[in-house]
């Protein structure tokens, strides 16, 4: 406890009282110190941070400005006023925010922070799809590398697939690269989808057997299901949608006990909002989400890394994509 600040305690006492039902006191104390730190950073560099529903609580809570789901935090970014924005989040949220803010700084505060839908498919997969399945037009997923975007028409993320799917007046449509994602909106349109095999390695862990488990165990419980979980998930749980709309489902409906079928830190920083509902486990972890920290925002913040760059050459045909589906 040597090193704490007691006058970064004092100062964040606010925030605390905030997050103390998910963030026991003496992470807090550990936690006060780069919280000031971000905080008196951000207003000297004029920079923002960008969170997803995915950072953990200090994050989410603690130091960034906009959070949401992808659909919001590519919205946000178009209307930022910052010189910097720090993406709390992963790669491919960076690279977003860096299409559509081409003269801004953007900082990734872990360039490893990835994503195994994005890793699921390369450019030239898209391009040998295409050759496949000829005059069809290509949706892909937000989840992808800017290279990726570049090959499509239009970008879509889990809160506007299906309007974007339907958007297209098209009979048939592809929808890379997450398989799930492609057939639970299949399940809700006549469009016809084409998919790929990607998966979400957080969601695919999630069984059928554990939702009838949770429905056993406590048979009042309220069960969300992101729609990166599989088909046979979002077919028993009460609700599928993109973490925005899982937590505005909390916030209207105040089930007394919910699950949400999602990455972890989702449920704690819903929790926050919501101290009359009780939220059971389980969850996964997203080791990706997980690479950012206060430390590693800190440190991005003092030191300008890590800068996102996007190819110019792929910059335009990916940035096309991407406002195509904030138009919708
Ligand atoms: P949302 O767009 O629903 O926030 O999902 C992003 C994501 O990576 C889910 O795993
Ligand atoms: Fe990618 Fe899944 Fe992590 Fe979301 S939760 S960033 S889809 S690996």
């Amino acid at each position: 406890m040597a090193n704490i600040s007691s006058t970064a305690l004092a100062r964040s006492a606010e925030l605390y009282d905030r997050v103390k039902r998910v963030i026991p006191p003496p992470e807090w104390a550990i936690f006060a110190e780069d919280v000031d730190a971000i905080l008196e950073l951000k207003r000297s560099r004029n920079a923002v941070v960008l969170a997803h529903n995915y950072q953990t609580p200090e994050i989410f809570h603690g130091v960034a400005d906009i959070v949401g789901d992808s659909l919001l935090l590519a919205r946000e970014a178009t209307k930022v006023d910052a010189d910097i924005i720090v993406l709390a989040g992963v790669h491919f949220m960076a690279e977003t925010a860096k299409l559509l803010n081409p003269e801004k700084t953007v900082l990734i505060p872990d360039l490893a922070a990835g994503c195994s839908l994005a890793d699921s498919i390369t450019a030239q997969d898209v391009r040998l799809m295409r050759q496949r399945y000829p005059g069809v037009p290509v949706v892909t997923y937000v989840n992808t590398s800017t290279a990726v975007k570049a090959e499509a028409d239009i970008c879509c993320t889990s809160g506007n697939a299906r309007k974007v799917v339907e958007s297209l007046g098209a009979e048939r449509v592809i929808m890379l690269p997450d398989e799930y994602l492609a057939q639970n909106i299949a399940a809700q349109t006549d469009v016809k989808i084409i998919a790929w095999k990607g998966h979400c390695e957080v969601h695919e862990l999630f069984t059928a057997s554990d939702v009838r488990q949770l429905r056993e165990n406590h048979p009042d419980v309220t069960i969300l299901a992101h729609p990166e979980c599989p088909p046979e998930v979002v077919a028993e749980a009460d609700f599928s949608g993109s973490t925005a709309a899982m937590s505005d489902f909390v916030g209207q409906k105040r089930p007394p006990r919910v699950v949400l079928l999602t990455e972890c830190s989702m449920s704690d920083n819903v929790a926050v909002l919501h101290p009359d509902v009780e939220f059971i486990r389980p969850c996964n972890l997203c080791p990706h989400m997980k690479r950012i920290t206060l430390k590693n925002i800190r440190h991005a913040l003092e030191t300008g890394r890590h800068e996102v760059t996007i190819d110019p050459a792929i910059a335009v045909s990916a940035r096309r994509a991407v406002e195509r589906m904030l138009a919708i």
